[in-house]
């Protein structure tokens, strides 16, 4: 059997159609179930989500958390656990009672806080299918208000400093938790996307400080935490914000032990957070920073990776860097150290983007998910879309949030880039922790039914396959790079016959790209990853329309499905 499963070629299936209906399609001769969904109960004690209800106070975190996105399974003992993020909420549906979702409560805002941040749960399979384990002593719901500790260089640093942690050490709650990672040494890391989206004020008076403005802090908010938890109030605690924005480290194999931020890795609106060892057992940690115009960054560890051995300053100690893509095919990391900025270590790592601002780092489009391929020294980064790229806007042309100008170069060659592209980089000396790289495009999205010139993309791109908007990417443990989308599912106009949000397989050897997977209308694909016998392949469906998955009438819910083949082969 093991042999026929080596047998089978680098696409063994055949690829789907675009769809714009209400459910998932995957090839013949597979099968998709739903494995968890927002407000399923992890205790036996707890009911099912109440679409009239929403999920009680009390339950509000013994659940399936809202708006599932990256997912790591970890192996411990017998056990097969599953970390998984929740990134937002939606208000409305969460808040049934609440006109328009405005919370009127602080056990309102606590519900939200609680559907969001990360659940931990163990899942095991019968004849049935998967299931979560209910009751297991691993389930975990981390949300808003979990107790964590910063760590590294800022840590201890005045500012993340507030009054009620006067030594800036103890926080509490991970925020918009976007995309994920796991280490070599079993643990979680967890990424704090757009946290700035839950801090404000009602206080006019209250001017907002200078550094809020390249992250987006603004008074108002979506969530109206500051009303009711004057913890997110910036006028009452203007650091609050400083203590969010970072990757943080989890331990899934027990359920007591304390998150921790790792401010090593820098503040950003960080997507993921992929690991890799170096050559010489150095760890490295690619991350993109999400926005318009924003950088792709890189942590190498100074103390190296040992199994066995103590880990917990492996993400405390080392240089961060941040890529500047030279238009030849050239690339460098540019450290970002007191001497190369000017700024003191800790406000590096609280002030990141201003910092790489000083280096001249390459500003991208949007640098989403970071992949590295487990059978070449290479990596790939997806970078969404950024409709005003070369932009000019009163006689200038268009920067980010920091003034740094968004010209067109070689890695982000569009103007008005509503598709997207695939950049990859081949690290010098075949080693992740080396300070130069070469590097290509993997693809550029694009639509060839409706654009003869460049906006019809590569030409590993075709109407059998085009998409918009990559957003999730990982590697199967063969090499195959695992591609989920993120974009506008109009199917009108430059999006003509693209369809819903897809799931996408890609060979790097080759360049060839095959649609593996469709989603519901209005969901977009984001977050997998595989049973330990890599038998299934568990994917993420986030902000999907009625009726998925329960069928016609019944609320939408964001879920993680559990697909397998029927003849139960290997699939990663
Ligand atoms: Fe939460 Fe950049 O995606
Ligand atoms: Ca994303
Ligand atoms: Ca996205
Ligand atoms: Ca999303």
């Amino acid at each position: 059997a093991e042999a026929r499963e080596a047998a089978v070629g680098r696409f063994p299936f055949k690829p789907v159609a675009a769809a714009t209906d209400h459910t998932i399609h995957v090839p013949e001769g597979y099968n998709w179930k739903p494995l968890a969904k927002w407000g399923q109960p992890l205790f036996s004690n707890v009911p099912d989500l109440d679409p009239a209800k929403g999920v009680s106070v009390e339950n509000s975190d013994k659940v399936f958390g809202e708006n599932t996105d990256g997912m790591e399974l970890f192996v411990v003992g017998n056990h097969q656990l599953i970390a998984v993020n929740h990134e937002y909420v939606n208000p409305e549906t969460n808040l049934p009672h609440a006109e328009k979702g405005n919370p009127k409560t602080a056990d309102d805002v606590k519900i939200l806080q609680n559907m969001q941040g990360v659940t931990v749960m163990e899942v095991a399979e019968d004849k049935d299918g998967w299931k979560i384990v209910l009751d297991s002593p691993f389930n975990r719901r981390i949300h808003h208000n979990t107790p964590m500790k910063l760590s590294g260089p800022a840590a201890g640093s005045d500012l993340v400093k507030t009054a009620a942690d006067p030594k800036g050490v103890d926080c509490l709650g991970t925020f918009n938790n976007c995309g994920a990672g796991g280490t070599p040494w079993g643990t979680y890391l967890t990424c704090e996307e757009n946290f700035n989206g839950y801090f404000g004020t009602t206080d006019a008076a209250f001017k907002l400080p200078d550094d809020y403005k390249r992250y987006g802090i603004v008074a108002e908010t979506r969530y109206a935490y500051e009303k009711f938890d004057a913890r997110f109030d910036v006028a009452k605690n203007p650091n609050e914000p400083r203590r969010a924005g970072y990757v943080v480290e989890i331990d899934p194999s027990d359920a007591k032990s304390t998150p921790i931020k790792r401010t090593a890795l820098g503040r950003i609106k960080h997507e993921n957070a992929a690991v890799v060892i170096a050559r010489d057992g150095r760890v490295v940690v690619y991350m993109g920073d999400d926005e318009r115009g924003e950088f792709l960054y890189k942590f190498v560890s100074s103390g190296i990776y040992v199994p066995g051995g103590d880990t917990s300053k492996l993400l405390d100690e080392g240089t961060l860097y941040v890529a500047k893509f030279s238009d030849d095919g050239a690339g460098e990391w540019l450290a970002l150290t007191p001497e190369t900025t000017g700024m003191k270590i800790d406000e590096i790592c609280v002030f990141t983007r201003q910092a790489a601002s000083k280096v001249g780092a390459t500003t991208m489009d949007r640098p989403e998910w970071v992949a590295i391929n487990p059978v070449a020294i290479e990596a790939y980064c997806a970078l969404t879309n950024n409709s005003r790229r070369g932009e000019m806007k009163d006689g200038k042309l268009r920067a980010n949030a920091g003034g740094d100008a968004m010209a067109i170069n070689a890695a982000n060659p569009r103007e008005k880039n509503e598709y997207g592209q695939i950049v990859r980089w081949y690290p010098e000396n075949d080693d992740h922790a080396d300070g130069k790289f070469k590097w290509d495009l993997f693809c550029m999205a694009g639509n060839p039914a409706v654009h003869k010139d460049a906006y019809a993309g590569s030409p590993n791109i075709n109407e059998g396959n085009m998409f918009n908007s990559p957003d999730g990417m990982m590697f199967d443990s063969t090499g195959l790079l695992w591609i989920q989308t993120d974009g506008e599912d109009t199917n009108e106009g430059n999006f003509a016959g693209q369809g819903n949000n897809q799931m996408l397989a890609g060979d790097p050897a080759t360049g060839r790209i095959e649609r593996f997977l469709t989603a519901p209308k209005g969901s977009e694909v984001t977050g997998q990853t595989w049973s330990a016998d890599k038998r299934t392949h568990f994917v993420g469906i986030q902000h999907p329309d009625a009726p998925f998955p329960d069928g016609e009438g019944k609320l939408p819910r964001s879920t993680v499905i559990a697909i397998k083949r029927d003849d139960n082969v290997k699939i990663g």
